[in-house]
């Protein structure tokens, strides 16, 4: 499906926020002001934002209405109630513990239950999971599905764990202390965990003694994904997929700044009441109380609405569709893509397009400045810019990341006309050298220039 022929949006806009493009010298001026870095880069000075598509979507109707109608008690609010039964409904957990966002969670999870030296094994940390690993002294192993590593590869369903290197790394690796599973897989293109890897996944852990969490950020994508890939799943609703994967798990850790279309928010939910007991400890000392983790009653009511809305089969077919219709764009565009479309992103496969800058010239980084260069769009680095110890087979990436119902088929053309121009005058991009930056999670605040 190219953009043209993308369905009629399911909404209508009711309020709308102004941008601009910026001439490009100016452009220019801003991204070398910022030291290359376009975290650095001021928003207003960005034409379309695909940084992340966490916190930056467009709420409903429904969801602005609610915050007015908010309980802002702090104890034992009526918000916190309708929170917890919604995040009930939705992943069949029983202990629902909120957080001011995702990180959040997995600090918590991790100081309950990882010491130094200890290990936890994944499909795809994300960055800042890894990083609440390893500030701990623990580690995180990776094993994704090797299609997964091939961009190419048009597997439906390359999500996943690969499960018999995961058999091996717990017997290799007794200290392991849990199995996180990232469903859609972010740092490797947002493909879906399939239901059997999950069950396969979960059955290896219940046999080794080992708890299995998902990072479950995009619940309703790997989901909808699954609706339409996984023969498993086949005429099963997304919240019955969603739910049968949270049922075979011990728990999740979840932003809800993704398909919780918040703009801040998160949560753990937990199976074991005693862990949960454990994990409140450290909730009370440093989020907030039981009720409200951090979180303001508005965030929780607007959170509560949000995950049911995130499995509108309506709603998430338009977020799957724009998504893949960008890539198929893209890639008639000449544009290298990772292949199939992601959930919430189109990934350019910055190492194919660009195969004269070396991995430690950052293509990735290449990539996204040029974007910002060539159109305004603000995209976003998956490389060995963002994790300095690749795994093996890492890709070098730029993430277009699609905030939930904000962009229109017109702003997504801009984007891929923008990234056609790039692809067509390839061989001009050089890559980028780092000047100064942060021991962890240094893509955040690094100062780069031109290589
Ligand atoms: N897990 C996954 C898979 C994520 O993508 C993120 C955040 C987190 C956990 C952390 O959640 O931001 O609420 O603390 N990802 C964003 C992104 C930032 O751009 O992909 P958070």
């Amino acid at each position: 499906m190219l953009l043209p022929d993308l369905p009629p949006e399911p909404y209508r806009i009711r309020s709308v926020e102004r941008i601009r493009l910026l001439p490009r010298e100016e452009r220019l001026r801003l991204l070398r002001e910022a030291g290359y870095n376009l975290f650095r880069v001021r928003a207003r000075d960005v034409f379309i934002d695909l940084l992340t598509d966490s916190g930056t979507g467009a709420m409903s109707d429904r969801q602005w209405a609610a915050l007015m109608a908010a309980d802002e008690s702090y104890a034992s609010s009526e918000s916190w109630f309708r929170f917890e039964a919604a995040v009930r409904e939705v992943t069949g957990f029983p202990e629902v513990i909120p957080t001011h966002q995702g990180r959040a969670a997995e600090r918590l999870l991790f100081e309950t239950i990882l010491k130094k030296d200890d290990v936890v094994v994944s499909n795809a940390l994300f960055d800042t999971t890894r990083a609440n690993v390893e500030r701990l002294g623990a580690h995180g192993i990776d094993l994704p599905d090797p299609a997964a590593l091939a961009p190419l590869d048009e597997s439906p369903l390359k999500g996943g764990v690969q499960l018999d290197a995961l058999e091996k790394t717990l017997v290799a690796q007794p200290r392991t202390r849990a199995i996180v599973l990232t469903a859609t897989a972010n740092s490797l293109g947002g493909h879906p965990v399939p239901l059997a890897n999950v069950a396969a996944a979960a059955r290896i852990a219940r046999r080794a003694g080992v708890p299995l969490f998902i990072d479950a950020a995009r619940f309703a994508q790997n989901a909808g994904l699954l609706a339409r890939r996984d023969p498993a799943c086949e005429g099963w609703s997304p919240a019955k997929i969603a739910r049968a994967i949270f049922d075979l798990a011990d728990g999740c850790l979840v932003s809800a700044k993704k398909d919780g279309l918040g703009h801040i928010g998160g949560f753990l939910a937990l199976r074991d009441p005693a862990l949960a007991e454990r994990v409140r400890a450290g909730l009370v000392a440093t989020e907030g109380f039981t009720t409200y983790g951090g979180l303001a009653g508005r965030d929780l009511d607007a959170i509560a609405i949000g995950l049911r809305e995130a499995l509108d089969e309506t709603l998430l077919a338009a977020r799957l569709d724009q998504v893949a219709a960008l890539h198929a764009q893209l890639r008639a565009a000449g544009v290298a893509v990772v292949s199939p479309a992601g959930g919430h992103a189109v990934y350019v496969d910055a190492g194919r397009l660009l195969p004269h800058v070396p991995r430690a010239r950052f293509p990735g980084h290449a990539v996204a400045c040029a974007a910002y260069e060539e159109g305004g769009v603000r995209g976003c680095e998956v490389g060995s810019l963002m994790f300095p110890e690749p795994v093996p087979g890492q890709l070098e990436l730029t993430r277009l990341a699609i905030p939930w119902r904000t962009y229109t088929a017109s702003h997504l053309a801009h984007v891929a006309r923008t990234l056609g121009e790039i692809a067509a005058g390839r061989e001009k991009l050089s890559g980028y050298r780092i000047v100064s930056a942060p021991a962890a999670l240094r893509h955040f605040r690094a100062v780069l220039a031109p290589a």
